[in-house]
């Protein structure tokens, strides 16, 4: 079967982490190189975490390191992106962080690429057969926008991008977007509407997929090394979200590993149980709804010729929907079947 060829961008964090240690571990995948970006963490842990799980791995793909902040969203210093990125969360105990600034695993003994991501992203997708790299960017899509303005001779050379991001019905950080969107909204706009074949892997669609110790368990009992450190994520996570959600609305049940679903997505969309192909825009307007995926706005948009209302065209396949079962099947198998 041929390998999928994919290039990861990740602002790695510990669902972040998870993603890598899938895309590397599974057969599937010829991951032609790993950018980063800052959004969960500032670039230089974004980088240093990404490294850290390559290097636990022992795998040979090459890190790039990205872009240190968004396009524009914090050049207002007062706005929230301003006042929070790359900050990001309160600057609590790692241990008690969804984003620990260190993962805990051993400091890497390899280090980045003396090549920008953008840089290599470009120079790299160029070399490419045509409609022939998938983009898998689970974090802020600076990176991206960057390549796409800076070149666009590299749109011919993508297949498709399947990100993690977006939201409709579910939300965070502020009440109306998603994190990854939220971070750099003017980038994720131009992505989006590049013409690029785009699936958005929602927060809707990851929040059918939360896992809970006992899950977290049954994975540690596989016992190798990847399978207790993605153990220790779920586990991160889990406790960090009870810290913050006792808070606002009792007990934490599960909590959703967001990134690994993109990469899950990509060969087995099976997983994904609800898409709907429609419009996309990102609110950026500078007020409560910047960075708000708008969806759906596209029906009865225009009237053609004959006078009959027409839709605009879709620009995105948007996944509300995922099977947990299939997700957890998928992520299990791939850590039983671990031979690194
Ligand atoms: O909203 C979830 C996204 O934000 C994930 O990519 C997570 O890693 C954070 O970046
Ligand atoms: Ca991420």
């Amino acid at each position: 079967m041929e390998k999928e060829k994919i290039i990861l961008d990740v602002d790695t964090g510990s669902d972040d982490a998870v993603a890598i240690i899938c895309a590397l571990l599974s057969n599937e995948f010829d991951v032609l190189g790993i950018c980063t970006v800052s959004g969960n963490v500032n670039i230089d842990n974004a980088t240093d975490n990404t490294l850290r799980v390559v290097d636990y791995l022992n795998s040979s793909v090459k890190v790039y390191k990205g872009a240190s902040l968004p396009l524009a969203s914090t050049l207002i210093p007062w706005g929230i992106q301003g006042l929070t990125l790359p900050h990001n969360e309160i600057r609590l105990d790692d241990s008690k962080r969804i984003h620990p600034d260190h993962l805990p695993l051993p400091k890497p003994n390899i280090t980045y690429e003396d090549k920008s991501a953008v840089i290599w992203l470009i120079e790299t997708l160029l070399k490419q057969e045509d409609h022939s790299v998938t983009l898998v960017p689970v974090g802020p899509l600076t990176n991206i926008a960057l390549a796409i303005r800076s070149d666009e001779r590299i749109l011919k050379k993508i297949k498709r991008i399947v990100l993690m991001g977006g939201s409709h019905d579910v939300y965070a950080p502020t009440q109306g977007a998603e994190f990854n969107i939220w971070v750099d909204p003017e980038a994720a706009e131009i992505v989006i509407n590049s013409g690029l074949d785009v699936t958005m892997v929602s927060l809707d669609a990851t929040s059918c997929i939360c896992l809970d110790y006992n899950e977290a368990k049954r994975i540690r009992d596989i016992n190798t090394r990847a399978a207790i450190f993605v153990a220790d994520m779920i586990e991160q996570r889990l406790n960090a979200a009870k810290k913050t959600m006792n808070k606002q609305a009792g007990q934490v049940v599960g909590i959703a590993l967001h990134d690994p679903l993109a990469v899950c997505a990509i060969k087995h969309p099976e997983v994904l149980t609800d898409i709907w192909d429609t419009s996309c825009h990102i609110d950026l307007g500078r007020s409560y709804a910047y960075g708000e995926t708008v969806l759906g706005r596209n029906y009865q948009s225009e009237i053609n010729e004959k006078g009959e209302y027409v839709n605009l065209p879709n620009n995105i396949h948007y996944v509300r929907k995922a099977n947990k079962e299939i997700f957890f099947n998928w992520l299990y198998n791939l850590l039983v079947e671990d031979t690194k």
